[in-house]
């Protein structure tokens, strides 16, 4: 480290929700953190300085992590936190609303990695979490789109992983199951609604009303990345809360068609074989 040793982190979507929490937390954890949001927005307080980045472009990011590399020397650790979803059955969204989605949640990660991956390389270590989803482990219907770009950011971050360890960098993914934050606020409706899908919209919002109503709070999430970033030897994934600590055992360990007949009740889906 050429500027200091405090560690230097970037956590992006760091405004709102689980980046904000994070950003709080790794503050709290001795790291000097860099959030980033689209908009201008004020420092979030307590030694946190806000950038601004949009993921989706690729000047923006490497502008984002130039300013960040010029203030401190290093960057030990990237949060790619930057993410939103699209709600509606997958027949309803169009490819260009599709590609829109994946250019932030896939393709936003991808851009930071790359601009991050050379600093690291030089300084000889450093670490990248990527904060994916159970969605990016188990069937996400009435949200398909979403958890594809959870599950290609899954598969993105495990081959990556094994590329760049030799290299004293790790690629971890935490996966928070559903989380109080605007993320459900947030979320976009597909574009291009068919009167076949009606009933289940109804279903599928008062679901989601739901399960938001008894879901993590986001410092649940940025306890596990904090943890998920200090440990000397971390695991490839780590699954944030005890809900989505038994969703990844249940996936794991119960047979195919159980898994398939319990994911069905407890998704309010009818039970068809
Ligand atoms: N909440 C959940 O139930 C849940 C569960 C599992 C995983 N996750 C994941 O957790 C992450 C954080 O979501 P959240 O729940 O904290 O929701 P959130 O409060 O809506 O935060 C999402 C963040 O993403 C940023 N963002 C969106 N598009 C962007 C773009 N083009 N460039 C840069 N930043 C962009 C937003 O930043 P600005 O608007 O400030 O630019 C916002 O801060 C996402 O990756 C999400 O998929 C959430």
């Amino acid at each position: 480290m050429t500027q200091g040793s405090t560690k230097t982190a970037i956590v992006t979507g760091a405004a709102s929700g689980i980046g904000l929490s994070t950003a709080k937390a790794l503050r709290a954890a001795g790291y000097r953190v860099f959030g980033t949001s689209r908009k201008s927005v004020p420092a979030a307080g307590g030694g946190i300085s806000m950038l601004v980045c949009d993921v989706t472009e690729d000047a923006s990011v490497t502008e984002m992590v130039e300013t960040v590399f010029g203030e401190t020397g290093h960057i030990d650790l990237l949060v790619n936190n930057a993410g939103f979803g699209i709600s509606g059955p997958a027949e309803e969204t169009s490819i260009a609303q599709a590609q829109a989605m994946f250019d932030v949640n896939l393709f936003g990660v991808i851009r930071t990695t790359r601009a991050v991956l050379p600093l690291m390389r030089a300084q000889k270590g450093g670490r990248i979490i990527n904060v994916s989803s159970v969605q990016g482990f188990i069937p996400a219907p009435y949200m398909a789109l979403y958890g594809a770009s959870k599950h290609a950011v899954e598969g993105y971050s495990e081959s990556l992983d094994h590329e760049v360890r030799s290299q004293g960098i790790r690629i971890v993914l935490v996966e928070p199951a559903f989380t109080r934050t605007a993320f459900d606020r947030n979320l976009v409706r597909s574009d291009t609604p068919l009167d076949v899908y009606e009933t289940e919209r109804a279903g599928r919002n008062r679901f989601l009303a739901d399960v938001m109503m008894t879901a993590d709070a986001p410092e649940v999430v940025a306890k596990v990345i904090v943890s998920a970033a200090t440990t000397a030897t971390p695991k490839r994934r780590y699954t944030a809360g005890s809900k989505a600590r038994q969703v990844s055992l249940l996936r794991r360990f119960v047979p195919a068609s159980a898994f398939d007949k319990a994911f069905r009740r407890e998704m309010r889906l009818p039970p068809i074989a």
